[in-house]
């Protein structure tokens, strides 16, 4: 992937948090072509790297330290010797479900490892010039509703006793689009409560030392390179592999669950333009593929490539998960020049094509 063509290359150096991840790993090529130096500090968590090596995924020409974000040390010997023109923090402890029981590994790595980076910025006397946040759309938990007279409200968190009665949606009322400039942040989950405190944090930092942010709240990412072993993360690349096997993938609710599917590509692209792009303007924005999409038509599409049996309802549920969610990228697009490129079935078939071609991946 190359960096979009209507930014400038800054040159430098780019610092990227997380960068052996899904999308550090994405972003790699084309930072090692706007930048003169990538440095990545990454602690290859198991959950993810199952070799605990280097990923082949991640660009040549970036370099490694092997460090965990949320210790002083770290950034002590990183800073000692990198100064950074640009950060890109992609760190983060991400399993929304896994967030409720294991909150005080969320809220470290998140918040504890967000603050350690800002000190360490501090204390070596290195303060870039942007950093970039990969936000999330958990950020918002149910987001905003409308009444049939067009009034919006905030549900908010759906309980177990509703949830119980298989009462998916709110009554009465249709959801509204994501949208940073009017949508409140409401998490349902630790991990959207993270998400939004990294934010918080970020930014009343950046503002009083003067460095630029692009907070990116990144709807659902999928796409090749996305991992095939972490179990809390990666819906699509579970149903790929639920279909490969043979089998129907069950479907949670009612199977009309609406998700904002948005193609790795597209991401990374969004990504690059917030690190490179000449002006910024501060406020968070949405990246999503502009549209939404259901689960079950998701997992259809799926089945139809592995010519595995329809999808069936379970009825299912699970804590944390919100009903509908999908972004008004618009804020995007104009800030940045960027728009997605790629629709969801364009985006299951580069998926799938590059499942089946991973040598040791075993149906679900
Ligand atoms: N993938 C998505 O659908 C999605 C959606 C919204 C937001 N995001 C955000 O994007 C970012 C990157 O997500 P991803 O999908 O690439 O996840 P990922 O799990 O593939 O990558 C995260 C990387 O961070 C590293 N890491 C974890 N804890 C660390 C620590 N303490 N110190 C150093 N490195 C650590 C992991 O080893 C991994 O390489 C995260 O901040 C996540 O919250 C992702």
């Amino acid at each position: 992937m190359t960096a979009p063509s209507n930014v400038s290359r800054p040159g430098g150096t780019v610092l990227v948090t997380g960068g052996a991840g899904f999308i550090g790993c994405a972003i790699s090529a084309s930072l090692v072509e706007a930048f003169d130096r990538v440095v990545v500090v990454d602690n290859l968590h198991p959950q993810i790297h199952a070799s605990g090596s280097r990923p082949t995924e991640l660009n040549a020409g970036a370099e490694l330290i092997i460090g965990d974000v949320a210790e002083a040390a770290t950034w002590d010997a990183v800073l000692a010797e990198v100064t950074p023109d640009v950060v890109i923090h992609l760190a983060a402890e991400t399993g929304t479900g896994q967030s409720l029981q294991e909150s005080t590994r969320h809220t470290h790595v998140n918040v504890v490892g967000t603050s350690q980076m800002l000190d360490g910025l501090n204390r070596h006397g290195r303060l870039p010039r942007r950093i970039v946040l990969s936000s999330s759309r958990a950020v918002y938990g149910e987001g905003a509703w409308q009444k049939a007279d067009g009034t919006r409200f905030y549900p908010g968190q759906r309980t177990s006793e509703t949830l119980d009665r298989s009462q998916w949606d709110f009554p009465k009322a249709t959801p509204v689009a994501m949208k940073a400039s009017e949508t409140f942040p409401a998490p349902v989950s630790v991990y959207g409560a993270t998400k939004l405190a990294q934010e918080h944090v970020l930014q009343t930092w950046a503002k009083s030392f003067g460095v630029e942010t692009v907070v990116l709240r990144l709807q659902n990412v999928y796409g090749p390179g996305q991992s095939l072993i972490n179990p809390y993360t990666g819906i699509m690349s579970l149903f790929c592999r639920i279909a490969m096997g043979g089998k129907s993938i069950p479907l949670y609710e009612d199977g009309d669950v609406r998700r904002d599917f948005i193609l790795i590509d597209d991401v990374a692209s969004a990504i690059v333009a917030g690190a490179v792009s000449p002006t910024v303007q501060g406020e968070p924005m949405d990246i999503g593929s502009g549209e939404f999409q259901t689960i079950g038509t998701a997992a259809k599409l799926i089945a139809a490539h592995y010519n595995a049996p329809e999808p069936h309802v379970t009825g299912q549920y699970r804590q944390g998960d919100v009903r509908h969610a999908w972004a008004d990228v618009s804020a995007a697009e104009e800030v940045l020049g960027w728009t997605p490129q790629y629709n969801l079935a364009q985006g299951i078939e580069r998926l799938a094509n590059w499942i089946d071609a991973q040598p040791d991946v075993q149906p679900a």
